[in-house]
């Protein structure tokens, strides 16, 4: 298991899915937790799953969408905490439609918390990391970078950004200490996707699978957790695809 003692980790989009799993498995591997969200109730619920496992965690209700509010935070948990180790830039919103019915308020949110939130919080975290010498930070992008999908031409164009900010960032901030990875999980229900995927839209998904299942968010978790830690000091740039094969399957 990889191992997270000591560090604080910044987990954003933290109050359910994929976002929750991460922050269980970064606390079962020894970190320090700043959850970050915009649903209080629900962080609530992850905070609790986490002490009850003996973590020390504290969450951030932010609607990271507002830049200057989300930087803040970031200075705020750094003094908190005494630094920042590792953020992983989680938190996403997600709606699928054709292109010629996207509405421009949709389209921004999606980029507002999908892209901008990842690029600002890459920036406020950075000077943070470099006062500790280190750092990490595990982007979650998606297949979707790669291949096109059904009317899912705001996500894909999200995620495209996502993977190539993230092999930007290993090169511009690597030379400070700071490794930059991502992540592209397999398609899971969660209650972001269960909103935009129908029963028939993971039968499908589940046949392309040639594991014959679909990711779980443990399983996307505890690569996260690899990547975040220092078992993967020599990973720097990767997009892991943790979604069964899918990808590289021509069923
Ligand atoms: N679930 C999948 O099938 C899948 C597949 C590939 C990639 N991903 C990626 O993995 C990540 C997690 O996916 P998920 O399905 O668990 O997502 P989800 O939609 O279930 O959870 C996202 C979280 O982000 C939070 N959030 C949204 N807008 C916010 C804002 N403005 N400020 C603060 N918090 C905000 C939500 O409250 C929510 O808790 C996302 O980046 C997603 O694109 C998911």
């Amino acid at each position: 298991m990889a191992v997270l003692t000591g560090k604080t980790v910044i987990v954003t989009g933290a109050a359910g899915g994929i976002g929750r799993a991460i922050a269980q498995e970064a606390g079962r591997a020894g970190a320090r937790l700043a959850l970050v969200d915009a649903d209080a109730a629900r962080l609530g619920e992850t905070v609790k799953a986490i002490q009850s496992d003996g973590a020390e965690v504290l969450p951030w209700v932010v609607d990271m969408t507002d830049r200057v509010l989300w930087q803040k935070t970031i200075d705020d948990i750094a003094a908190h905490f005494g630094g920042i180790d590792v953020m992983v830039n989680n938190a996403m919103w997600v709606r699928y439609e054709p292109m010629a019915e996207v509405q421009e308020d949709v389209y921004r949110r999606q980029m507002a918390i999908g892209l901008d939130a990842v690029y600002w919080g890459i920036q406020a975290v950075t000077p943070h990391m470099i006062a500790r010498g280190a750092g990490s930070v595990v982007n979650m992008t998606s297949p979707a970078s790669v291949h096109g999908i059904p009317n899912g031409s705001v996500y894909a164009a999200v995620k495209g950004a996502i993977s190539a900010l993230t092999r930007q960032c290993a090169v511009e901030l690597g030379q400070k200490g700071i490794r930059v990875n991502a992540v592209a999980p397999g398609p899971i229900p969660t209650p972001g996707t269960m909103r935009v995927v129908d029963e028939d839209g993971w039968k499908k998904r589940l046949v392309r699978s040639p594991l014959g299942r679909l990711s779980t968010p443990e399983g996307v978790a505890r690569v996260v957790v690899f990547l975040a830690s220092d078992a993967a000091d020599c990973v720097n740039g990767d997009v892991v695809f943790a979604d069964g094969g899918r990808s590289v399957s021509a069923m």
